[in-house]
């Protein structure tokens, strides 16, 4: 039987306690008293000491008088100078979607290749584009790079180009995921098939890249993914419909959050939400169009992909080493409207 305990209380008392019964009249044993109350408590259990989440994800490293580094894949970089921490002496990175002479993806490679990234490039149907490419990363930056076909859309293509530049490299420190595909139609105008083109290209193959890069990088204790996406992510494009792109980047960025916290343990994942840049993606609409999009840019003009190259060396170098699922936006100003 549990014990049983007798106060006399008055009759604030009764609320926030557990049990209580109130006697009337009060049993013999007590001394008559109008607010006389017995009131039957559980025993109260020793309060269990607060114990720290232990992350099963983290390798626990053993901490040092000089660093407080607590895992292998998202240690405080040894090195402290800026022209260091963005160094990408001995990286290799990998750029999906690096075939045009003005696009984020070949920018992104010529930022890499600058801070001395080996590369690997790729393309999916501008062979001659991702050769000229290649040619002139080797030539300019003196480093060594590699074109490779991939349609992203294709799991087993994805595998084989983490498998194939493995091969030709050694290792994969970073991987920017860029391929993508625009819509030029919305739900009800487009096709089914228009529908699962442009998610499969910009959501699903994302999504792809990461499946078969993630396992060297666990293996290897780090890496950086970066993902780009687009402020069609964050709002929706107007006047021109394209709802299935819209929803793609939005998935992307998303993706990129969901993916820095299941690879917190020894990667970072973070993406980049260009606005309307000057890479011929968009050449296809009309003018008027393209003049209302400037009308309603702050800064009031295009962007050109060379402005966002620093972005992507910053999220792939040490630079960012404590930055994870986040998204830069990079749009003249664009959402912030
Ligand atoms: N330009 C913009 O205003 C803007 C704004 C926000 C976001 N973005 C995003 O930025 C990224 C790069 O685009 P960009 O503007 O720089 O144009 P881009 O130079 O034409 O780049 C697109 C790249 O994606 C590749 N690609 C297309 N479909 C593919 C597939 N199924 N598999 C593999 N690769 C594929 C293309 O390869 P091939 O040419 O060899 O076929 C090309 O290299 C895209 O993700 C795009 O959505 C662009």
């Amino acid at each position: 039987m549990r014990p049983v305990r007798i106060y006399k209380a008055t009759k604030q008392h009764l609320l926030p306690l557990p049990t209580c019964i109130i006697t009337s009249p009060p049993p013999l044993f007590l001394k008559p008293h109008p607010t006389t109350i017995i009131f039957t408590r559980p025993q109260q259990q020793p309060q269990a000491k607060p114990t720290l989440y232990k992350n099963p994800k983290h390798q626990t490293a053993t901490m040092s008088s000089t660093s407080t580094t607590t895992t292998k894949g998202n240690s405080i970089p040894s090195a402290s100078k800026l022209s260091d921490l963005f160094s990408l002496k001995g990286r290799v990175v990998v750029i999906t979607g690096a075939s045009g002479p003005r696009g984020m993806g070949i920018e992104a490679a010529r930022g890499c290749a600058e801070m001395g990234a080996s590369v690997a490039i790729t393309y999916a149907s501008r062979a001659e584009g991702a050769l000229k490419n290649v040619a002139e990363l080797e030539k300019e930056y003196g480093v060594k790079a590699k074109a490779y076909k991939l349609n992203v859309a294709d799991y087993g293509d994805c595998e084989k180009l983490v498998k194939d530049v493995l091969a030709d490299f050694g290792q994969i420190d970073a991987f920017i995921a860029n391929a993508g595909a625009t819509a030029n139609s919305g739900v009800l105008d487009g096709s089914k098939e228009e529908w699962d083109r442009v998610i499969a290209t910009d959501l699903n193959g994302t999504a792809y890249c990461a499946k078969a890069v993630g396992p060297h990088f666990k293996e290897r204790g780090r890496g950086s993914f970066v993902i780009t996406s687009s402020m069609s992510g964050h709002i929706a494009n107007y006047p021109q419909e394209q709802t299935s792109y819209n929803v793609a980047k939005a998935g992307c960025i998303h993706m990129a959050r969901s993916l820095a916290n299941e690879w917190r343990g020894f990667a970072r994942v973070n993406s980049i939400s260009p606005g309307y840049i000057d890479t011929g993606l968009s050449d296809f609409v009309d003018q008027e169009t393209q003049d209302l999009w400037k009308s309603m840019i702050p800064l009031g003009r295009n962007g050109d992909a060379k402005e966002l190259k620093g972005a992507y060396v910053y999220l792939v170098s040490d630079a960012s080493s404590y930055t994870t699922g986040a998204d830069i936006v990079i749009d003249g100003g664009y959402t912030c409207r």
